[in-house]
């Protein structure tokens, strides 16, 4: 099964939540990746914040570089989730037809009844702002990883 997160940047959320689902997954059946629906920061590193909490966790992003999401994306992957709203609507106004529509959904909605649907964007706040991104990301890619395991 093949998993794509995606954001903005892909500097910040997406790139916490590949690397959260990916440990959370047997390699050999799953493919991770991340993209963001901008072109700001294609090729690039995430950012130290993300790369700092993420190795408070114990996970290593620091192989990742950013990327765009594009239409061949519908192809590549079965399931696209969304970090927010925005996110989601610049993605569906990529899609060709009711199936590519259908492989997209918002990651705060596979945590049931959570207060929140998005994913708030950290890039302009502290540092705290990323360990709270960091573990509302981590309770969805459980529930996301537990749901994927089973109907593999
Ligand atoms: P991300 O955060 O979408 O979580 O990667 C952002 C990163 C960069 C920008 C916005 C959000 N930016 O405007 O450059």
């Amino acid at each position: 099964m093949k998993i794509l997160m995606v954001c903005l940047g892909n500097i910040c959320r997406s790139p916490l939540a590949e690397g959260i689902l990916k440990s959370k997954l047997p390699k050999d059946s799953f493919t991770v990746d991340s993209a963001g629906t901008s072109n700001y920061h294609i090729n690039e590193l995430p950012d130290r914040r993300s790369i700092e909490v993420a190795k408070k966790h114990n996970l290593d992003i620091t192989n990742q570089r950013g990327r765009q999401f594009s239409t061949e994306d519908f192809d590549a992957f079965e399931l696209i989730y969304a970090m927010d709203t925005s996110n989601y609507k610049n993605i569906i106004k990529l899609a060709r037809n009711p199936e590519d529509i259908s492989k997209v959904k918002l990651i705060l909605d596979e945590i049931p009844e959570y207060e929140l649907k998005d994913v708030p964007d950290p890039y302009y706040g502290g540092e705290n702002g990323f360990e709270n991104v960091f573990k509302m990301l981590d309770l969805a890619c459980q529930i996301v990883a537990e749901k994927a395991t089973l109907t593999r």
